[in-house]
């Protein structure tokens, strides 16, 4: 059947252009031609309306609240994968046998120490840096430490840089955290599971020994799992872009850390956790929720509202149940969870959020779960780009293998002053 095409009529010229169409999701007009047929760009800030690459990773519906990594529902992942099965998933395209699940988690595990030079750099930051100033330094600086990793020509070390990059980055977080509280640094246990030796460093000490916690594992590898990829999102789009112009992989990932700590992305966990301890008290919601409507008042509900999930994030409906779980088993009983549960029962009944399709995002509660593991708020963003560094990896294998990979190179609609004459200082 011969693909459908579309037609752009600009009056004196006609353009038409090929729709290619996916497996799901929406069909695509491939506008490739259009600048040199017609002398016109697109206009599209934000990106609202724009693919900008085929992927075979990761398919979201917004109007449904579908995601699916590879084709495997969120919700299944979730309930019954693991991190590292997952990462396993996104980098190779099926879910691995056993055998492959042990080889994948051994090259992992083995690469779980960073070079002890790389630990020094720890001690140029302040004390108080905040985590995610550390992980945008030091993994930009892991280039200078894996040279024999950098060369994004050669699949080989394409995929060693993968998986140092996926196996460092617990490490490197939970070094950020270490110093940030001025206790000494553990080195990985490899004994332990990808998640479990995380926790262990990070709230393990020398003196004493340190037991996983067998339901905090899980619930952090579940948060894991909701974090680990999510389409081509700002962070994704910024490693895609920076890989584009064939950066080594640890710039790339760096610069995608920097991207996600803002608060209208990554960032929002932490944002989101502040505002609700902030609000303090159901009682308060209302005043909030009516200077989130207001236009003259920059405040947001922060873990509210997402670009593409126009019905509800699914991942938030997996974190709320676990939010449960975890604080049932802990034992905690934490006031800002009954804020959080009447701002969502408050917010999805006011006409304003109805109307705008606001819904809790995955940021909405994630801080809830990992305030009562014992993390700062500090930390949450880095725990959002140590998942994250699976799907960023992922998607840069993929866009560096696509035969469409070009630099990519945006234009735009100029609207400063035409050229005019330079007046020289003494006659101004
Ligand atoms: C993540 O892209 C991804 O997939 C990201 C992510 C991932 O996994 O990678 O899912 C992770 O970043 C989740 C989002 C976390 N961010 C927040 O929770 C911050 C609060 N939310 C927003 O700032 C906002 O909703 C965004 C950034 C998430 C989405 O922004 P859009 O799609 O550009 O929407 P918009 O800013 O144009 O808002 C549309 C309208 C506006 O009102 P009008 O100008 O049309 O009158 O909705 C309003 C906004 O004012 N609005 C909100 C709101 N979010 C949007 N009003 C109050 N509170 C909010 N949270």
């Amino acid at each position: 059947m011969s693909e459908k095409t579309a037609t752009l009529d600009l009056g004196e010229t006609k353009v038409e252009f090929p729709v290619h169409k996916g497996t799901i999701g929406p069909d695509v007009v491939d506008i490739r031609k259009l600048y040199g047929q017609s002398g016109r760009f697109t206009y599209d800030p934000g990106f609202t309306s724009t693919a900008s690459c085929e992927s075979k990773l990761t398919y979201i519906d917004g109007e449904e609240g579908i995601l699916l990594h590879r084709g495997y529902s969120i919700e299944d992942l979730a309930e019954d994968s693991s991190f590292m099965e997952v990462a396993y998933l996104l980098l190779n395209g099926e879910l691995p046998t056993p055998d492959d699940y042990d080889d994948f988690t051994r090259t992992i595990t083995l690469h779980t120490m960073v070079h002890e030079q790389l630990r020094e750099l720890y001690r140029g930051f302040r004390r108080d840096a905040h985590p995610m100033a550390i992980m945008c330094g030091v993994v930009g600086s892991m280039s200078a430490f894996y040279h024999d990793s950098t060369d994004i020509k050669d699949p080989e070390q394409r995929t060693i840089a993968s998986h140092r990059l996926i196996a460092k980055m617990p490490t490197i977080a939970a070094m950020a955290f270490k110093y940030a509280v001025g206790q000494p640094t553990l080195y990985p246990d490899n004994s332990l599971s990808y998640t479990g030796n995380f926790l262990k460093m990070t709230f393990g000490v020398p003196a004493e020994p340190y037991e996983v916690n067998p339901v905090v594992e899980r619930a952090l590898d579940r948060i894991f799992i909701l974090h680990a990829d999510h389409e081509q999102n700002a962070s994704t789009s910024t490693v895609r872009l920076a890989g584009s112009s064939g950066a080594n992989p640890f710039a790339c990932i760096a610069a995608g850390i920097a991207c996600l700590w803002g608060p209208a992305h990554g960032g929002a966990n932490e944002a989101a956790l502040n505002m609700l301890k902030e609000i303090g008290h159901p009682s308060a919601i209302p005043g909030y929720i009516e200077r989130a409507k207001d236009k003259n008042d920059p405040f947001r509900l922060m873990g509210f509202g997402h670009r593409v999930y126009k019905n509800h994030d699914p991942r938030a409906t997996v974190m709320r149940k676990t939010v449960r779980e975890v604080l049932g088993s802990l034992g905690v009983d934490d006031p800002v969870f009954d804020v959080a549960l009447e701002l969502e029962e408050m917010a999805l009944n006011d006409d304003y959020f109805i109307e705008k399709k606001l819904f809790p995002n995955v940021d909405f509660y994630s801080g809830i779960i990992l305030s009562a593991i014992g993390f700062p708020t500090s930390m949450f963003t880095a725990l959002f780009a140590l998942a994250r560094t699976v799907g960023w990896v992922a998607q840069w294998n993929e866009m560096i293998e696509d035969p469409d990979q070009r630099i990519g190179r945006p234009r735009q609609l100029y609207t400063g002053p035409v050229q005019r004459e330079y007046l020289p200082l003494e006659k101004r």
